[in-house]
């Protein structure tokens, strides 16, 4: 570039002092480039920001359009072939990127009727949250359990874990794994199975009985950063929402609602991903909240709406949406609904970085 100190025609004005400084600056910034380092002070607000930016963006997807799109790659691909035949539900800040919050992919999965998908495991765990069908089974560490709509169902870190479908229905459910996360650290590893389905030395529903009730099995492990248990049934955690609500233990912002928990330790299901099963009472109209996670929806039962940074998304039964970081949000419910949420909370509230807006607007 040509330098400050040129020399001028007499008749152009001479540089001042400022654009002195601005292009020995832009000389520097240009030498220290070849070195590998660039100055913090002309990226600092952007890298050190006042508040939360995202580029996830508040999206709904509605399950007319999800069923009828899964159901057709049904005669296009067999699970097996997949491996996993699952449709992407990406967010419109983040194409191409297969996740729908910065921090949790979601997809929905399709096994039909004498379908398996084979066994594998990986690093990143994933919670499956069924939406449709009754009868196919994810068999993990040694169980099979064989799941219904509104069951959440976890396969943690390394876990490894097969699905089949024995029943004569499709069964669709809700995938959301934190590999954007474990890719964050670059810290994925996953592996392939000879045999296709495990062998199983539980029976159905023994981990929940273990240790989902009240007591756990001598020699329990005092210490475990994931739940033991591996399907939450929905005919267990209905009624208790139920109970709280009749109890009037109605939070304003988010209804009566749990949290999974692991009973090992009281935590979270997972060290990365929570979730939660909340009860809106009929004409429900929450206040608004907002915090520093992410989270995935979905309408279990019910309509409504929820608001979300002045957007309006409507929902029915097992429509997913997503609620960016640090966006206002508030639920509205027309019938008596049941949201199940995701969220990475657990991931931030370990590493001191969760916050939550509680002032009153
Ligand atoms: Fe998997």
């Amino acid at each position: 570039m040509a330098s400050a100190t040129a020399t001028h025609p007499a008749e152009t004005k001479a540089p001042g002092p400022k654009h002195n400084i601005e292009a020995m600056r832009e000389e520097y910034y240009q030498r220290i480039a070849k070195h590998g380092m660039t100055p913090l002070w002309k990226v600092m607000s952007s890298v050190v920001t006042k508040e939360p930016v995202t580029r996830c963006q508040p999206v709904i997807w509605h399950y007319d359009d999800i069923k009828r799109l899964v159901m057709e790659s049904g005669g296009l691909i067999t699970a097996e072939e997949a491996e996993r035949r699952v449709l992407i539900l990406e967010n419109p800040g983040m194409r191409g990127e297969s996740r729908a919050t910065n921090t949790l992919f979601a997809g929905v999965q399709m096994i039909l009727p004498g379908e398996v998908a084979p066994a594998h495991r990986h690093v990143s765990s994933a919670i499956r949250f069924v939406l449709d069908g009754e009868g196919a089974y994810t068999a993990v560490e040694g169980e099979k359990s064989y799941m219904s709509p509104g069951d959440f169902v976890i396969t943690a870190n390394w876990a490894p874990h097969d699905h089949g479908n024995t029943s004569n229905k499709p069964m669709l459910w809700l995938d959301v794994l934190d590999f954007p996360q474990v890719n964050f650290f670059e810290a994925s590893f996953a592996e392939h199975f000879e045999e296709a389905t495990q062998s199983t030395s539980r029976a159905d529903g023994d981990s929940l009985a273990f240790y989902g009730s009240g007591v756990l099995p001598d020699g329990a492990p005092a210490h475990m950063n994931r739940s033991p248990v591996i399907n939450y049934t929905y005919a267990r955690t209905r009624p208790i929402i139920e109970r709280m609500m009749k109890a009037g233990d109605i939070d304003k912002r988010h209804g009566a609602r749990v949290r999974y928990a692991n009973p090992i330790n009281g935590g979270p299901v997972l060290p990365t991903m929570g979730a939660g099963l909340a009860l809106l009472p009929k004409g429900f109209k929450g206040e608004k909240y907002r915090s520093t996670e992410g989270s995935i929806f979905v309408c279990v039962e019910g309509r409504g709406t929820t608001t979300v940074d002045g957007k309006v998304l409507e929902w029915g039964p097992n429509d997913v949406f997503v609620v960016p970081p640090w966006k206002h949000f508030s639920h509205n419910a027309e019938k008596e609904s049941v949201l199940f949420s995701i969220s990475d909370r657990p991931s931030q509230e370990a590493l001191g970085i969760w916050r939550e807006d509680t002032r009153t607007h």
